[in-house]
């Protein structure tokens, strides 16, 4: 139950605005508490006219988890944990630019990421994410005993999602040849505070099934990737300077939307510590 906060929903399936936080200051622990209920509640969560400061930002994410830090992209300079996800007015790509769940390639993906708007196109730029739970509730009987026990290969070399990120890297590549960027999760993934079950496939990372062929996971692939990005699954959010969504990536994924050509788009991105799938 929420006391201290107001959640509206923003769509049938997914996403929350919440009011009643000021983010800027120290939050306390009953309202830290009211977040995260919402969060895995609603699954993605805005708050509006949070004009915070790097700092701010930091300490904000801190209340929720440790940070991980992004592997493929150097942090800010005096803030490495955050991340800008830039499109400049000049480039064609932007940055995660296709359905996916955060670094699904990792042993142990983030449990949430957050971002802050401070530069955006005069019109576009939104982001649209969609409900993993609902996807995983909707698919048939048959369907869902078979995902059952199957596990994913997910892949941080997949072209589109490698594509999304160059122009970032051309400006401040991480070093991670030390760092595993293939990660094997279950297809069904169970969330270890709600014990839902979600869809843990993604467009941009998964490659195959394991123990089978990327031929033979196709076909099987290729329908859950348009089934789990259904328009009644997902919300879209129109960002403003200072708006803030932090989402579950245990439960959904999202998609920033590429129609604002000629415009600079910036957000900061900071994403927290989760654990292994199971
Ligand atoms: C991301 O995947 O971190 C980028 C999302 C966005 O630009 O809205």
């Amino acid at each position: 139950m929420l006391e201290r906060i107001t959640a509206n929903p923003m769509a049938g399936a997914i996403g929350a605005e919440l009011t009643g936080a000021d983010l800027s200051r120290p939050l306390d622990a009953q309202c830290v508490a009211e977040i995260r209920r919402a969060l895995h509640r609603y699954m993605v969560i805005v708050f509006r006219d949070q004009n915070l400061t790097l700092q701010q930002f930091l300490d904000f994410a801190h209340n929720f988890a440790d940070i991980l830090p992004y592997p493929m992209v150097q942090g800010l300079p005096d803030f490495p944990d955050i991340v800008p996800v830039l499109k400049r007015a000049n480039e064609n790509l932007n940055f995660g630019g296709l359905w996916h769940t955060d670094t699904a390639y990792l042993e142990r993906p983030p449990m949430g990421s957050m971002l802050l708007a401070r530069t955006l196109p005069p019109h576009g730029g939104d982001t649209i994410w969609a409900n993993m739970n609902m996807a995983y509730e909707t698919l048939s009987d048959g369907m869902k005993a078979m995902l059952e026990g199957l596990v994913g290969v997910n892949s941080a070399a997949k072209p589109g999602a490698a594509a999304s990120r160059e122009d970032r890297r051309a400006d401040a590549a991480k070093d991670n040849s030390g760092l595993a960027t293939e990660a094997e999760h279950p297809v069904v993934r169970t969330h270890p505070v709600t014990g839902n079950k979600s869809l843990y496939v993604n467009f941009a990372h998964t490659i195959r099934f394991k123990n089978m062929t990327e031929a033979e996971s196709q076909p099987i692939l290729q329908y859950l990737f348009q089934h789990q990005t259904r328009p009644e699954f997902t919300c879209q959010l129109r960002w403003q300077v200072g708006t803030i969504a932090f989402w579950d990536n245990r439960a959904a994924q999202h998609n920033p939307i590429n129609d604002y050509g000629g415009f600079e788009r910036l957000l900061h991105r900071i994403t927290l510590a989760g654990e292994k799938p199971y």
